[in-house]
């Protein structure tokens, strides 16, 4: 769970009630007559993660409607959160087949325990409950426009496959991968959490700007915390991406500021796969350093997004939120 300061007293407990009803939709969604069905169902449910996605869709509402903690307890509310999250779980478990993890939200992937097979129809089962809750809801628009997300998440998924060991992979086409795969989602929870409870489309249109550029900053981190992470922290496995071929902008920056000795030697390490030698690199020059600054900037020009709205104390919790999307270590 993201951290909650004690200085949002009067909305912490709304939030934490509201978040545990969505766990609630969330099970019971997913549940199955099948025991060998339920049990996955049970140990997705079990391992919660930090529950971004669906915090940013119920704080949404509450800054759209100026505050009025009524608002998170609406069943509609709190089914599009459980809807985003489902979403989320489906990519992740789809995810850690791709990239062949092992470890995830500190416990053992869907493809360690049960295999490749049983993590992709997990995956599918995920993604199509969360299609059906959505279509629950009632808002036909509401279900196309995420269904125009979750088509988006997948073109940046297989844009980021065909750019596997292309080490010419430039700063554009990276952030339009990050962008894809995973601030579009983010950036819907706010615009549509906020469109549920009737924000204007100004209102609406700034929280998902805000949402966005959280969720390219989150993945930037993310990125990072793959390369220099503590796996035992972060709770899942790290040394992927380079594993994997990916290319990620410490690396990006690193290549394309280097000296011709610099150049090679990363280009080296990176096709050795030599997570260390690729580390060591980085460290030396400025690479993890600007990166993170550049993340910054994207909760800057995310906050500054709703800098022009009047949000009250939700307000102060969105941009204490948009801080830890960056300032964390798991
Ligand atoms: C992991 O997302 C996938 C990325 C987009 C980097 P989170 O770090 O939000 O995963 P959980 O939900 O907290 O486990
Ligand atoms: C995955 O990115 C992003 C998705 C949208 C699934 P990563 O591969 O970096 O996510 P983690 O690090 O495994 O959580
Ligand atoms: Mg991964
Ligand atoms: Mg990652």
């Amino acid at each position: 769970m993201i951290e909650i300061d004690a200085r949002h007293e009067r909305i912490a407990l709304p939030l934490a009630e509201a978040l545990r009803g969505v766990e609630a939709i969330f099970e019971s969604q997913i549940a199955s007559e099948f025991p060998a069905v339920e049990s996955l169902a049970r140990h997705v449910a079990r391992y919660r993660g930090k529950m971004l996605r669906p915090t940013l869709t119920l704080l949404s509402g509450l800054a759209a409607a100026r505050g009025d903690l009524a608002v998170l307890k609406r069943d509609d509310l709190q089914r599009l959160a459980a809807v985003v999250e489902m979403i989320h779980m489906a990519t992740l478990v789809h995810d850690d087949v791709l990239d062949e993890a092992d470890d995830r939200r500190g416990g053992a992937t869907v493809n360690r325990l049960n295999g490749n097979e049983t993590a992709v129809m997990l995956g599918d089962y995920l993604i199509s409950n969360a299609f059906h809750l959505s279509a629950t809801i009632g808002d036909a628009d509401l279900t196309e426009r995420l269904g125009r997300v979750t088509n988006t998440l997948c073109e940046g998924e297989l844009v980021q496959l065909h750019h596997r060991d292309d080490l010419g992979l430039d700063f554009p086409t990276y952030l339009e991968i990050v962008r894809r795969k995973t601030a579009v989602l983010v950036g819907a929870c706010g615009r549509l959490g906020a469109r549920m409870v009737g924000a204007d489309e100004a209102v609406a249109e700034a929280l998902g700007t805000f949402g966005e550029r959280l969720g390219i900053a989150f993945q930037v981190r993310d990125d990072i915390l793959d390369l220099e992470g503590d796996p035992e922290v972060v709770g899942k496995t790290v040394g992927r991406d380079l594993a994997k071929g990916k290319l990620t902008l410490p690396m990006i920056l690193l290549l394309d500021g280097a000296d011709a000795a610099t150049f090679g030697a990363a280009v080296e390490a990176f096709r050795a796969r030599n997570a260390e030698g690729v580390l060591r690199l980085l460290q030396t020059g400025d690479a993890i350093e600007r990166s993170l600054e550049f993340a910054v900037s994207q909760v800057r020009v995310g906050t500054e997004a709703i800098g022009g709205c009047d949000f009250g104390d939700t307000g102060d919790l969105l941009r204490d939120l948009a801080d830890a999307v960056v300032d964390r270590d798991r």
